[in-house]
């Protein structure tokens, strides 16, 4: 049945083109023996905006029930990505903060993983995390953190506090935000007229191209396309200026938008509008076509596993990520299909996933022995994986991959 809810970043209406659910919250570890019957639930759907084309959740959760002081990711527990946020300060401080006292604000600045190279360069900073303890481990790194919720009354306090900056960063945590008119209000305030907000998020066009279904969560609540980010950038007085698609969390774009009339726009801009339009990106037959996908995988996935528990052979799964609960709980997997998934997270380890309850263990719990075959849950981090985990397949073990079909290697 298809339902419609109002858009959430312009005038238009939302429809929805699928429905994953009930879904727990998917950073949501249990400690074993909680009272599951207290889990929380709810409806995962996505829907399209008829006006802007904003991909976004149908419902969202309550902001405090996900971030919080107990909030279990850790930026920094990869290597790639502790390498991606330090290139990317090193850049900015050639290019956007190269004047005099420049002052850059991060927002979902987690444990610190991009303003680090910041702090240690002298920059002026501050990062606006909510989370406590990751805001926490930033501190510790002599990173000036304050623990609340980016939004515009927020905002505004730095701004008469600190001045306006030259550089707002969000990397993985704009899309996080439903309260988008509050925080790209704020922005307009806190940003100078010659800076720059620069963001970045998994992008619309990987998701449907991958059919990488596993980054709609509750945290994900929208699918930024050039598009849609331009319209909901024009609301605001801001302008898209740039671009650039980056080779993260399997396929990202970083937009760069200043406030309107300020800069140009690069020839960047006009080139990936024009393959959005050609991939027909905010049409719903192409978004429902990917809810035919998503069916299509869960199905093969399913088949795969129980197969695999026929002949029994043993399955554990890599990476206890947050994208994995909606694997999980769409799929039906649980401890009986996946013995473990291991985490290098130590605020995951010994605790249940949500929704499914699949223990989650150490890396080292790996080897001892190695599983017939793993299910890369951290499909995104293949690369890293891989590389220190070589011996399994040198030990006869095979990847279970889902992205961007269900296969073995
Ligand atoms: N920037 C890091 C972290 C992404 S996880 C990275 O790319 O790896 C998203 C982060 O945003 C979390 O640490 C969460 O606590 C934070 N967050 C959520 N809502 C926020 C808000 N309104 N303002 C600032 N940070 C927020
Ligand atoms: P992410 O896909 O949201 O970044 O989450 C990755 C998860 O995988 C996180 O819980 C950490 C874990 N992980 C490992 O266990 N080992 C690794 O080598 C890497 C890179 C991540
Ligand atoms: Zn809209």
């Amino acid at each position: 049945m298809s339902t419609s809810s109002p858009c959430r970043v312009c005038d238009g209406a939302v429809s929805e083109f699928f429905e994953f659910g009930r879904q727990p919250l998917a950073d949501a570890f249990l400690v074993p023996g909680a009272d599951t019957s207290k889990e929380f639930f709810f409806r995962l759907a996505v829907g399209v905006c008829d006006a802007c084309t904003m991909v976004q959740l149908m419902e969202e959760v309550p902001r405090e029930q996900m971030f919080h002081e107990t909030y279990p990711y850790y930026s920094s527990g990869s290597a790639f990505m502790r390498s991606h946020f330090e290139n990317l300060a090193k850049e900015l401080l050639t290019t956007e903060v190269g004047g005099e006292d420049p002052f850059v604000v991060e927002m979902g600045s987690n444990d610190g993983i991009f303003l680090k190279a910041l702090a240690d360069s002298g920059v002026r900073h501050l990062g606006i995390e909510p989370s406590g303890d990751v805001a926490d481990v930033a501190a510790s790194k002599g990173i000036r953190v304050r623990k609340s919720f980016f939004e515009e009354s927020v905002a505004k306090e730095v701004a008469a506090q600190d001045g306006q900056a030259d550089v707002i960063y969000a990397a993985n945590t704009l899309s996080h935000i439903d309260y988008m008119d509050s925080v790209l209000d704020g922005v307009k305030a806190l940003l100078k007229p010659s800076g720059v907000f620069v963001f970045e998020d998994p992008y619309l066009g990987d998701i449907v191209t991958r059919t990488s279904f596993d980054q709609i969560y509750d945290e994900h609540v929208y699918f930024f396309t050039l598009r849609s980010v331009q319209a909901m950038a024009a609301r605001h007085g801001l302008e898209l200026v740039d671009a650039e698609r980056i080779p993260v969390h399997g396929g990202e774009v970083r937009y760069t938008v200043a406030p309107a009339g300020q800069r140009k726009p690069s020839e960047a801009v006009a080139k990936l509008l024009a393959d959005e339009d050609a991939q027909k990106l905010g049409d719903i037959a192409t978004l429902e076509g990917f809810g035919r996908s998503v069916l299509k995988i869960r199905d093969d996935l399913i088949s795969l596993l129980r197969k695999l528990k026929d002949e029994g052979k043993r399955v554990v799964a890599y990476g206890a990520t947050a994208k994995s609960a909606t694997v999980t709980n769409l799929c039906g997997i649980g401890p009986d299909l996946v013995e473990f998934v291991c985490d290098s997270t130590v605020a995951k380890q010994g605790k249940l996933t949500p929704g499914t309850h699949i223990p989650v263990r150490e890396p080292a719990a790996f080897s001892q022995p190695y599983p017939d075959y793993a299910l890369l849950f951290a499909w995104n981090h293949a690369e890293e994986i891989m590389a220190k985990e070589q011996a399994f397949r040198a030990a006869g073990g095979q990847w279970i991959h889902y992205v961007p079909d269900v296969h073995v290697v």
